[in-house]
């Protein structure tokens, strides 16, 4: 198990900065998930991790060795990509086997590790077919038991569940998650998969065009966002935000909004600017209750549209010109049409300064 440290790292391809200055620690057994919209230089920043791009400046160490020209197969790093190129002429066996063969590693050993690797995935049925009678998900854990092998002490995956299908991905990634219990290794993953992110890893680092934005744990970025791009990203149904002008009128505190309407606010900071963003998340707009919190803030609207999901239902509305989704219980749900009391708690929203996108 190895821990990584990566400082001040630049990397430019022609004249594209894609990583802006990254400094990031992951400590020793931790399941750490880079995640960040396409082209924000996730896979990039793990390939120089892996040593397949060169570092152009900055440091990255592992275990506390300086990895930065150290050869990839030197690394002791075993990396599953998305494209999981199994050789179709040889068997799941001489698959998973391939890589130990090339270190000409005993017959007995490379067995044993093999045979326990397909254990571990469950694929020991699956060990003479060719990977052509194989679906999605098992080539994928083939894929995987070839960096199990290895022994290496860091997994890196660059979205090794993206070709499978919804329903196999939520498998995969339990199964990956379950992985990491049992091997007890480092593991860096990439998605662009919010919900992947949010169920995967210890930590999140979520990075935006070649910038890391924030680190920390799920629930932490989720409930704590450092900035409105944080907050967007975060969560489905996706927060809601509304832009409004903050009015202070004696001891009333008002948000404008931009068609015209307010909404009271409580306890807003005098040293805030004018101009702000509220962010609130589906899950605490709810319909308004008989009891009454002094934070409660309320407002009557026209349901737009309604979104039943089976468990939750989703029920927009308008507010300050934007869509804006309540989720409720499926039982409570209206009609098209019908006028809803919906309510939220003041300490429940988000808010954010639309000139530097920081939260407030
Ligand atoms: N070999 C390359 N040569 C030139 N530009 C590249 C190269 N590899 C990546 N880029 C560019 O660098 C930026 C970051 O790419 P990268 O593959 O790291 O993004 P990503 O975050 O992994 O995106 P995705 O989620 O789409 O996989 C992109 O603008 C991409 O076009
Ligand atoms: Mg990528």
């Amino acid at each position: 198990m190895s821990d990584v440290k990566i400082s001040g790292l630049h990397k430019h391809f022609g004249a594209v900065h894609v990583l802006k200055g990254i400094d990031l620690e992951i400590p020793t057994g931790e399941f750490t998930v880079l995640v960040g919209p396409s082209g924000c230089g996730k896979s990039t920043l793990l390939r120089t991790i892996a040593g397949l791009e060169e570092v152009e400046q900055g440091e990255i160490t592992i275990s506390g060795q300086r990895m930065n020209d150290v050869r990839p197969r030197d690394r002791n790093i075993a990396m599953v990509f998305q494209n999981y190129a199994l050789y179709p002429y040889l068997n799941v066996f001489e698959n998973i086997a391939f890589g130990l063969r090339a270190r000409k590693m005993p017959e007995s050993e490379i067995k044993e590790r093999v045979t326990s690797a397909a254990e571990m995935l469950g694929i020991t049925g699956l060990l003479e077919r060719f990977p052509r009678q194989l679906s999605g998900g098992q080539r994928q854990r083939v894929a995987i038991g070839r960096a199990i092998v290895r022994k290496a002490q860091l997994f890196l995956f660059d979205e090794p569940l993206s070709n499978l299908d919804a329903q196999l991905r939520d498998e995969m990634r339990g199964e990956i998650k379950k992985l990491h219990q049992t091997i007890d290794v480092t593991m860096i993953y990439v998605t662009h998969d919010q919900i992947e992110a949010m169920t995967l890893a210890d930590r999140i680092v979520l990075m935006r065009e070649g910038r890391i934005e924030q680190v920390g744990a799920p629930l932490d970025l989720y409930e704590r966002p450092a900035t409105h791009f944080v907050a967007g990203f975060l969560g489905s149904p996706k927060i809601n935000f509304v832009h409004g002008e903050v009015l202070i009128s004696g001891s009333e505190q008002v948000l404008r909004l931009v068609d015209g309407e307010t909404i009271s606010l409580p306890a807003i900071a005098s040293t805030w600017p004018k101009n702000i963003i509220l962010g609130i998340r589906p899950q605490y707009l709810g319909l308004a209750s008989e009891s009454r919190s002094p934070d409660d803030v309320r407002f009557s609207r026209i349901i737009d549209l309604i979104q039943p999901t089976g468990s939750r239902t989703y029920i927009t509305v308008k507010l300050g010109g934007r869509d804006l989704v309540a989720e409720i219980e499926s039982t409570s749900r209206g009609n098209v049409g019908d006028v809803l009391d919906l309510s939220f708690n003041r300490l429940n929203a988000l808010f954010f300064d639309p000139a530097t996108g920081r939260a407030l």
